[in-house]
């Protein structure tokens, strides 16, 4: 640990295990943690309990909690600086969630437009209680650890966002408890986009699953995917998402995984064609995809996973049982 640690600032987010996981994530998220973690008092987790707002397999889910760990650690996250947990393991969480929602409005978690989306064309009665409230768990891992920082990709800094009104506005009622946190947003990468759809978001849920790489899907499909890739018939490359947003994606990609800047990619690639553009970036991708899964499989056969995951528990746990007890006692609930 590093000396000073008291005195850096916190950092925290979370990935939820549902379905398999995607360039997006690590490109708008998983990316930035392994950057800022020296920097920070980093704190990852496994948002499990976030995963239940809709039904998944229970033994799908497990395996894919594990999963997201070993793919934590073989992007770069070192437990030499990241606290690595699984919020279910810290039940907390829970319990401060439950705060939030009495301190949380109808109006202003019905403007959120994951909900909005992720209700749309559904019945009343199959949208889940948990999806509505669900920003309120968020907004619960983040404040429970007096997180500085949180770094995400664009579809998730709404949420971040109501934590900090939900935070102003419990320590007005309540006297100063929690600190603001700051969405930490990529400058190139914030969303990754379908490669069949690139106006839309890369994800997991893509039915035909042509448009959306999975971290551990072979590199030689990744490299199928970018070579049919939605793109425009200008046969010229530059950097205009509004115009271009096959081509735009596609640069943020290879910028994000080459970490070169997207005018120097635009700059490497003003002579090519599309053909010998797409090829270049299959490679980088499917590249980026071998190292990590020969990691991933050296770490999911050893003993790193659990080994990181004890570590961290006890620290979590005191650390979440402070502030609830804190909570607790300003709002006046239980004995004290
Ligand atoms: P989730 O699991 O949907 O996504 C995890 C992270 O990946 C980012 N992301 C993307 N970024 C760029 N392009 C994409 N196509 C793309 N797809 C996903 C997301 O923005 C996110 O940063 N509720 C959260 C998990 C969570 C959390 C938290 C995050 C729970 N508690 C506290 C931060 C702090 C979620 O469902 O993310």
């Amino acid at each position: 640990m590093n000396s000073g640690e008291e005195f850096m600032k916190r950092l925290i987010s979370g990935v939820k295990p549902t379905g398999e996981f995607t360039l997006g994530n690590y490109i708008g998220a998983i990316r930035q943690f392994v950057e800022m973690q020296s920097n920070y008092e980093s704190f990852v987790f496994v948002a499990d309990l976030h995963a239940l707002t809709i039904y998944n397999d229970p033994t799908e889910l497990h395996n894919r909690i594990r999963e997201l760990v070993g793919i934590y650690l073989a992007c770069g996250l070192d437990p030499k600086y990241t606290t690595l947990f699984i919020q279910s393991e810290n039940l907390y969480h829970a319990n401060l969630s439950w705060v939030l929602e009495c301190n949380s409005y109808m109006g202003e978690m019905s403007r959120m437009t994951q909900f909005k989306d992720k209700s749309k064309n559904k019945g009343n009665d199959s949208i889940s209680v948990g999806l509505f409230t669900y920003p309120d768990l968020m907004a619960s891992d983040i404040i429970l650890y007096d997180a500085d920082v949180v770094p995400v990709g664009i579809d998730q800094k709404q949420h971040v966002e109501l934590a900090r009104n939900l935070v102003e506005r419990f320590n007005h009622k309540y006297g100063d408890t929690f600190k603001v946190p700051e969405p930490i947003v990529p400058e190139a990468g914030a969303k990754i986009y379908d490669l069949q759809n690139p106006t839309k978001k890369m994800s997991k849920s893509d039915e035909s699953g042509k448009g959306c790489i999975m971290l551990l899907e072979s590199p030689e499909s990744a490299k199928k995917k970018i070579m049919s890739a939605v793109t425009d018939s200008e046969n010229k490359i530059y950097y205009d998402p509004d115009n271009k947003p096959g081509i735009s994606n596609l640069l943020v990609i290879y910028s994000s995984l080459e970490r070169v800047s997207i005018e120097e990619v635009v700059k490497k690639f003003e002579n090519s064609n599309y053909g010998e553009f797409k090829r270049e970036v299959a490679d980088s991708v499917a590249n980026f995809l071998t190292n990590l899964q020969a990691k991933y499989e050296e770490i999911v056969s050893g003993d790193l996973i659990d080994k990181t995951l004890d570590e961290s528990n006890e620290k979590v746990r005191k650390l979440a049982e402070a502030k609830v007890k804190e909570v607790f006692k300003k709002i006046g609930v239980g004995r004290y």
